[in-house]
């Protein structure tokens, strides 16, 4: 059992980079996956910023990656500088995922995620995400099927536990790393808890001591520098993943690695590297999408409305374009009218699921 002090300490003495398995990631500040929003596209522009330790693709489901499904596909696509990344892959039946690790090292991917967090009913009705981790043996049949499918790391990014009642993460980290499992990412929440309430953190806390040697990657609530050490500190994990906090502040992970090396992280990025970064953000998404890209952009008019005080006006636009060239005017209209309306850094605009959580 580790104790919590160890952890600190191990934290400040050592530098920047983590392992991983046989991974070496280059911080331990990583991108954790916003289905939906952290694509190739906002992966490569973030990467491009700098800081980022290591970014795991949205929950991919396990059966329709086997059958080639064009958006699974589109869901593991990457690229040389999209690196390092993990795939996080999702389902109940041992032998599919064990398939799909085995088949996502053979395409020469670096490792492999099992989502046993998610909420949604979709998932947990079918046995999966955060339905997994309430069965100990199964889940425990799982991962060792998927461990020893590859070479490649297996981690597993999973929720305190099904509810209050329930708190069954320490006791399956511990088994997960008996069974080889490289690291454990843990959101300080319950299923039953969604996206509510707070972050408990004595219980991310239990799992760093539950495990003996492998990284424990703390998650929940991250939008800070001050909060990421926070965390560090106060549950002894080894390193953070950072989801929504990563949208509101894409430069997130670049104050991360000038704190680390205690430099001035809290700057204010300049109005062209604002824009350049909502240019870069379209542009990548056009590589891998096309014209389509003009439809897959909308979802982030709303953000880049209130996080870079884009006037209503041009936001709406940003909201409707159906071209590259109506793009780029909207962009340049937005370097050059910037500061017109104040920057809002509210949480609310990477929407999650509402009303009870039963629902979802
Ligand atoms: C819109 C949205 C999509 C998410 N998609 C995934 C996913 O695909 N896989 C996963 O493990 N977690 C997913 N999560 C959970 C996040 O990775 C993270 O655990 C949670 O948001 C708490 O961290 P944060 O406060 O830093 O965002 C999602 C969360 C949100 C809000």
């Amino acid at each position: 059992m580790r104790t919590q002090s160890s952890a600190r300490e191990r934290d400040q003495s050592e530098s920047h980079e983590i392992r991983i398995g046989d991974r070496v990631l280059p911080s331990r500040f990583f991108l954790a996956p916003l289905a939906g929003y952290t694509h190739l596209a906002f992966r490569t522009a973030l990467r491009e910023l700098g800081g980022l330790g290591l970014a795991t693709t949205d929950l991919v489901h396990a059966t329709s990656l086997l059958s080639k499904n064009r958006k699974s596909l589109e869901l593991i696509a990457t690229s040389e500088v999209d690196r390092p990344l993990s795939i996080q892959i999702f389902g109940s039946k041992p032998d599919v995922l064990a398939a799909a690790a085995l088949w996502l090292e053979d395409h020469g991917y670096s490792g492999v995620d099992i989502n046993m967090g998610c909420p949604m009913a979709k998932v947990n009705s079918q046995g999966g995400g955060a339905r997994i981790a309430c069965e100990y043996d199964s889940a425990c049949e799982l991962v060792s099927r998927v461990v020893d499918a590859v070479q490649i790391p297996v981690t597993v990014k999973m929720r305190l536990g099904w509810d209050r009642d329930n708190l069954t993460a320490p006791e399956l980290a511990a088994a997960f790393e008996r069974l080889g499992v490289a690291a454990i990412t843990i959101h300080g929440r319950t299923r039953a808890q969604g996206f509510g309430g707070s972050v408990d953190m004595d219980g991310i806390r239990q799992v760093v001591e539950a495990v003996e040697a492998i990284p424990v990657v703390g998650n929940g609530d991250v939008r800070s520098v001050n909060d990421a050490q926070a965390m560090l500190k106060t549950t002894g994990c080894d390193a953070i993943a950072i989801g929504r906090g990563a949208m509101l502040d894409p430069w997130i992970f670049r104050r991360l690695e000038l704190a680390a090396q205690n430099k001035d992280w809290d700057f204010e990025p300049t109005p062209d590297e604002q824009v350049h970064f909502l240019r870069r953000h379209f542009r990548l998404m056009t590589e891998q999408h096309e014209e389509y890209s003009c439809k897959l952009f909308r979802k982030f008019a709303g953000w880049y409305g209130a996080r870079l005080g884009i006037p209503e006006d041009l936001e709406d636009r940003l909201r409707r374009f159906e071209s590259f060239d109506e793009f780029e005017k909207i962009a340049d209209e937005i370097r050059s009218r910037h500061g017109e309306r104040e920057s809002s850094v509210a949480t609310a605009l990477v929407k999650v699921p509402n009303g009870p959580v039963e629902r979802w």
